[in-house]
């Protein structure tokens, strides 16, 4: 649908099959332990609390991640020489401008394309770059990074970049899945950018999901509100806690809603009545940490060649620079 001469958006969340949906989140439930698919959390309030998670002193991510980009995003763009920058999981993509900056600075910003699930907040980006950057083209795709990378729009010189730590959002099996399809949907000679948050310390990791402000715990219980406009489940958000924590093993932070008493709730679309005890605990993210080596293993095993491994001086967040040769 054309909004404006340089916006373009293409949604196709509503595309999927209704029975698809209610079979993923009846999968989940009926799985030991009982989850919830994660893309959940985003409808425009929960893409709204996630802007303030990012500002939370605890959740010491985001400024790491914006300030490692502010250190090398000239360096990015004249590795690449991209004119083109395709974001998976976009967001608010208040980091991505740094990259449109440095692409402005070389005189090579040509055109962009966020790619969320979260309809309200491409609409918005996309209606605000174009007011910043004069000329610049942008093509929103709101979709499922994990169901419509084909709806990536053909380009030019490209850089495909998922920030944020999103990947780590994904179980290891669907991350490598996931990045063997971003490969075979960009051309050679692309280039590809990963920003991965490190393994660090542990109290520092769970006070980044537990912070003081009960910002971390909305967002997480906003779930529920949103899979009640999904399942017409009436889940009572007072019924859960919200509980993060390390798990060593996978070298994770796992967020899960715990249940604060026994309970039944009816969901009639799923054909299911869920019964939680109390304390019983549904796992609604998995947020995992990595190694460089743990992450360039994973940017060959889909095919990339690693160009470079940029890192802040504590540790805490590596961006991967990759190309598709
Ligand atoms: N890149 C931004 C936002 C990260 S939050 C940053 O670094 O701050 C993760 C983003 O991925 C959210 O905007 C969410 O809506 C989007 N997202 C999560 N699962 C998705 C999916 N399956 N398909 C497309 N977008 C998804
Ligand atoms: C989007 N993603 C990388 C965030 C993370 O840290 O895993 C989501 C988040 N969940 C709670 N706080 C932030």
């Amino acid at each position: 649908m054309l909004d404006q001469s340089n916006v373009i958006i293409d949604v196709h969340v509503h595309t999927q099959d209704p029975e698809a949906i209610k079979e993923e989140i009846r999968d989940g439930l009926l799985s030991t332990p009982k989850k919830f698919p994660t893309k959940y959390f985003y409808d425009d309030w929960g893409s709204t609390l996630f802007e303030q998670i990012c500002e939370l002193p605890e959740y010491y991510q985001t400024r790491t991640e914006h300030q490692l980009l502010e250190a090398v995003a000239d360096d990015i763009v004249a590795k690449t020489g991209a004119d083109e920058l395709v974001e998976l999981g976009s967001g608010a993509a208040t980091k991505t401008r740094v990259l449109l900056d440095a692409m402005a600075r070389a005189k090579q910003l040509r055109f962009y394309v966020p790619f969320d699930v979260s309809e309200g907040i491409v609409r918005r980006v996309a209606q605000e770059l174009v007011e910043e950057y004069e000329g610049l083209l942008v093509h929103g795709v709101v979709g499922d990074f994990l169901a419509h990378l084909e709806h990536i729009p053909d380009g030019g010189r490209r850089l495909v970049v998922i920030l944020g730590g999103t990947i780590g959002n994904l179980e290891l099996e669907a991350s490598q899945v996931f990045l063997s399809s971003i490969y075979d949907e960009m051309d050679q000679g692309d280039f590809f950018l990963l920003g991965v948050q490190l393994i660090t310390d542990v109290d520092r990791l769970e006070a980044a999901y537990n912070d003081s402000a009960g910002i971390t715990a909305a967002f997480n219980k906003n779930m529920l509100r949103v899979l009640q406009s999904v399942i017409g489940a009436e889940f009572d958000q007072d019924a859960f806690q919200h509980v993060a924590r390390f798990n060593h093993d996978k070298h994770r932070i796992e967020m899960h809603l715990r249940s604060i008493r026994d309970q039944v709730i009816p969901i009639p679309e799923l054909d299911l009545n869920l019964h939680l005890h109390e304390g019983e605990e549904i796992l609604t993210e998995i947020s995992t940490k990595y190694t460089r080596h743990q992450v360039e293993a994973l940017l060959t095993g889909a095919g990339f060649s690693p160009v470079e491994w940029y890192s802040d001086s504590n540790h805490l967040h590596g961006l991967a620079l990759a190309k598709k040769r």
